[in-house]
């Protein structure tokens, strides 16, 4: 037997492309992806262009790969497809792609949300998603390397997620964009698989914010959290650096036989 199980978890040289790369989770990952070596493209809103690129700076500096910034809507169609050819002719290519960025639901009350917001919340999770990964998907298979793409879902997709005891609000709009998330991570995996394209997710529970980033769900509110946390078998938040370990898996070759799975990492919240 060869001892190469650690290797297979390097990214030397692979090229990551992180969208919602200025916020908490995107802010790790894209950390993460250039510690295990690979260069990283920091992908934001226009509005967060400059502490992107001064995450950029910091990537470079701290870990010697190259890395760039970019700034887009990616409800934008025309300015995706464009901002992952700029990104690709950058880097060289586009290998990995952790499709992240997202916004928090709308807590209304209880079947009370306007359509507008029920649309603001399925496009800034789920459209901004499917935008990404299909314009990631044509160029690796332009560039015929294969690749591996995660899509940031939520235990939020599979279970409703519970507010203060005795307290029902909606927050449907969110659960229902990350479920249509799960739906189009195993979609897209079992459609681009023959060209050596891994489609994967993770999922996690309530993460707790650490510093480089905020929390971008100001509809969560303390009791929601406290709720949270006594009520589940974990009975505490996630830290965000414990999903560091599952995206850089599921980036690299140590997953090569994951295909449209999930990455469930919610403290044990959906087993109750
Ligand atoms: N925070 C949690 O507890 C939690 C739990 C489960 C899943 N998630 C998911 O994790 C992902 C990251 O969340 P976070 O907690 O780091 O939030 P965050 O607000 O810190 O980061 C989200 C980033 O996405 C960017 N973004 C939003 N819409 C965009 C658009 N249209 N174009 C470009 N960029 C856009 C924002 O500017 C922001 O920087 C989200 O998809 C979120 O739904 C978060």
């Amino acid at each position: 037997m060869q001892n190469f199980t650690m290797e297979r978890f390097r990214l030397d040289g692979k090229k990551a492309l992180v969208t919602g790369g200025a916020g908490m989770l995107g802010y790790h990952a894209a950390n993460a992806f250039a510690e295990a070596g690979a260069d990283v493209a920091v992908v934001d809103l226009p509005q967060c262009l400059e502490r992107a690129q001064k995450i950029a700076d910091e990537l470079a500096e701290k870990y010697g790969v190259k890395a760039t910034a970019y700034g887009v809507d990616l409800c934008d169609e025309a300015g995706v497809d464009q901002m992952c050819r700029d990104v690709a002719a950058k880097l060289g290519t586009i290998d990995i792609v952790h499709s992240n960025a997202g916004v928090g639901g709308s807590r209304t009350p209880d079947y009370e949300t306007p359509l507008s917001d029920y649309m603001r919340v399925m496009q800034g999770n789920f459209v901004t998603m499917f935008l990404v990964d299909t314009a990631a998907v044509r160029i690796m298979i332009r560039d015929g390397h294969g690749g591996s793409i995660i899509n940031t879902c939520s235990m939020g997709g599979s279970c409703v997620m519970q507010g203060p005891p005795y307290e029902t609000f909606d927050n449907s709009s969110y659960g229902a964009s990350k479920a249509a998330a799960l739906y189009f991570t195993k979609s897209l995996a079992a459609q681009v698989i023959r060209y050596g394209i891994r489609v994967n997710s993770i999922s996690p529970g309530h993460i707790t914010p650490a510093s480089g980033g905020q929390l971008h769900d100001d509809s969560i509110d303390e009791a929601t959290i406290e709720t949270f946390s006594i009520s589940q078998p974990a009975k505490r938040t996630c830290d965000v650096d414990e999903l560091m370990g599952g995206l850089v898996y599921l980036a690299s070759d140590a997953s090569s036989y994951c295909v449209g799975m999930d990455l469930l990492m919610d403290g044990g919240h959906t087993l109750w």
